[in-house]
């Protein structure tokens, strides 16, 4: 089985990534694919934070310098839904060769994964770039403001000179504005617009996915029919719309 590498971008920081990573991996998960989330950011990692898995033994850093084989890094969260946490030791961050990371990138997608989804640090450097390039396809998260929407765009623009391959973008922290625009401004496709929520963040600091901890918040929905999207399931209808065609 070959795995979907996707992954999850943007320009400016503290856009949602990490958020979005982990919960539509949840969501994913939740449909029965089998999901690898990888935290790509040697620098500021956080995604074992976000999942409860504080302090892991054996990390990505490990797997880069060398010292430890990729399978003994990932670990089970629950059914379907792994985590290759990058782990924030300055030691090991010393000895790690980021140029190694294509081909840990190559070695998982030959695995037992459906979607390996990576959590790219934010921004333009070969921190950022390197996943990107080594992913099948690259989803941009961006807010709706001026800021972020000018950081995605410098992204699309870098995008533009190498192989990598920019899919879409998902909005998120979306207040009342118009999302299509931010689409059009950018030339992609919206693949899903989540909410700004407190539940989000109650999720996070809970270290309970969204989709489980508040099913029926905007922001659940919106993870699980874009996780549906991703994986190429088609979307559920109500009765109703199914009547209306
Ligand atoms: N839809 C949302 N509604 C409310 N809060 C959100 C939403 N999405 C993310 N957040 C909050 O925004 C903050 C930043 O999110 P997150 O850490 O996922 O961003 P990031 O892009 O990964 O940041 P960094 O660039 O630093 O890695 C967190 O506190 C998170 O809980
Ligand atoms: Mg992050």
């Amino acid at each position: 089985m070959v795995a979907r590498v996707i992954a999850i971008a943007s320009g400016k920081g503290g856009v949602g990534k990490t958020t979005i990573a982990l919960n539509l991996g949840f969501a994913m998960a939740s449909l029965k694919k089998n999901i690898l989330v990888v935290d790509t950011d040697v620098s500021l990692p956080n995604l074992d934070l976000y999942t409860g898995l504080e302090k892991p033994l054996i990390t990505l850093l490990d797997v880069l310098n060398g010292s430890a084989n990729i399978q003994s890094a990932i670990y089970s969260i629950q059914m379907g839904l792994n985590i290759l946490p990058c782990g924030s030791s300055i030691e090991a961050l010393r000895g790690a060769d980021i140029d190694k990371l294509g081909e840990i990138i190559t070695e998982l997608k030959n695995s037992e994964f459906d979607f390996i989804i990576l959590d790219v640090p934010a921004g333009l450097s070969k921190f950022s770039l390197l996943p990107m390039t080594y992913s099948d396809e690259v989803i941009l998260i961006v807010n709706p403001d001026a800021a972020s929407i000018s950081d995605a765009q410098k992204v699309r623009t870098i995008s533009g000179l190498t192989d990598m391959k920019i899919t879409g973008i998902i909005v998120n922290k979306y207040k009342k504005s118009s999302y299509e625009d931010i689409g059009i401004k950018l030339g992609l496709p919206v693949i899903g617009v989540v909410p700004v929520d407190d539940a989000v963040v109650k999720s996070r600091d809970s270290k309970k996915p969204i989709i489980m901890l508040k099913p029926k918040s905007a922001p659940a929905k919106a993870l699980l029919q874009i996780a549906r999207k991703v994986c190429g399931i088609p979307e559920k209808k109500s009765i109703l719309e199914r009547l209306l065609g």
